[in-house]
């Protein structure tokens, strides 16, 4: 493993192409979604090799509800088994978990293994894993602008003193830097309704390599891209030179 000079401290991740890596082997779409996971656990071990400090993947958005309702289904069962069957190897690596979205619409059941899930690996600072369900960047920022909303409308806050600050720690991870590099992989160039606030200043990189065939190497490339990168922040480059 070469390690980049640079390392983002946080990296996002939209897994695309699940799909198609099943329908290009005749396969249903189900097990593409299972061929992810594998990656998911390749990607997590990896992130937390190289020293990064959070990782943060899309795993269900708030518009994959309207996918066929089977697809639907076979994601839940899999977000279910997965909850089984991985959070005790992620808490014996370390691995703090943490689900982000609107979690009240998912069954009792999978809501109950989320929270337990969160609570079990509470304690560990190996790696941050936030896996987004049900998030949507216009709903994370549509809620944080209602929790001042309901501040100003009890007398808590004067709505003249709102500023980014006040609306970013509203905003799911606020406790973390936002990202510094989002992946998305499966060949589409575009963010999808992801963290639009937190990403406002992060490095994008795509690549055509479809989500199940994603690993340590692919992760490698990603990062070393990313090192590459100048990043300016709005300043200019004899600016930001001169300040790094
Ligand atoms: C996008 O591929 C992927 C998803 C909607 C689901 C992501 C889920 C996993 C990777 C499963 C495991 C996750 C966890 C956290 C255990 P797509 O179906 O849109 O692919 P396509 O663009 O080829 O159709």
């Amino acid at each position: 493993m070469t390690a980049p000079a640079v390392l983002p401290r946080h990296v996002a991740i939209i897994m695309d192409g699940n799909g198609r890596w099943a329908e290009h082997r005749h396969r249903p779409r189900a097990m593409g979604h299972r061929a992810g996971q594998k990656a998911v656990r390749a990607t997590v071990r990896a992130c937390r090799e190289r020293g990064i400090v959070a990782l943060t993947l899309f795993a269900f958005s708030s518009e994959n509800w309207r996918r066929p309702q089977d697809e639907v289904g076979a994601l839940m069962e899999l977000f279910l088994r997965a909850l089984d069957s991985e959070v005790d190897e992620l808490h014996d690596n370390g691995v703090r978990l943490r689900f982000i979205g609107a979690l009240e619409a998912f069954a009792p059941a999978l809501r109950e293994r989320m929270r337990a899930a969160m609570q079990h690996t509470a304690g560990n600072d190996a790696l941050l894993l936030n896996v987004a369900v049900n998030y949507g960047g216009r709903w994370d920022i549509a809620r944080a602008a209602r929790a001042l909303a309901e501040r100003v409308a009890r007398g808590n806050l004067d709505a003249a003193v709102i500023d980014e600050q006040l609306v970013a720690g509203q905003l799911c991870l606020a406790d973390l830097p936002p990202p510094d590099l989002l992946i998305r992989t499966g060949g589409e160039h575009r963010i999808s309704n992801f963290l639009l606030w937190q990403l406002a200043y992060a490095e994008l990189y795509f690549t055509d390599t479809l989500w199940p065939d994603f690993d340590a190497a692919a992760l490698d490339d990603a990062l070393a891209a990313y090192a590459g990168r100048e990043r300016r922040y709005g300043l200019t480059g004899a600016q930001s030179r001169a300040r790094a």
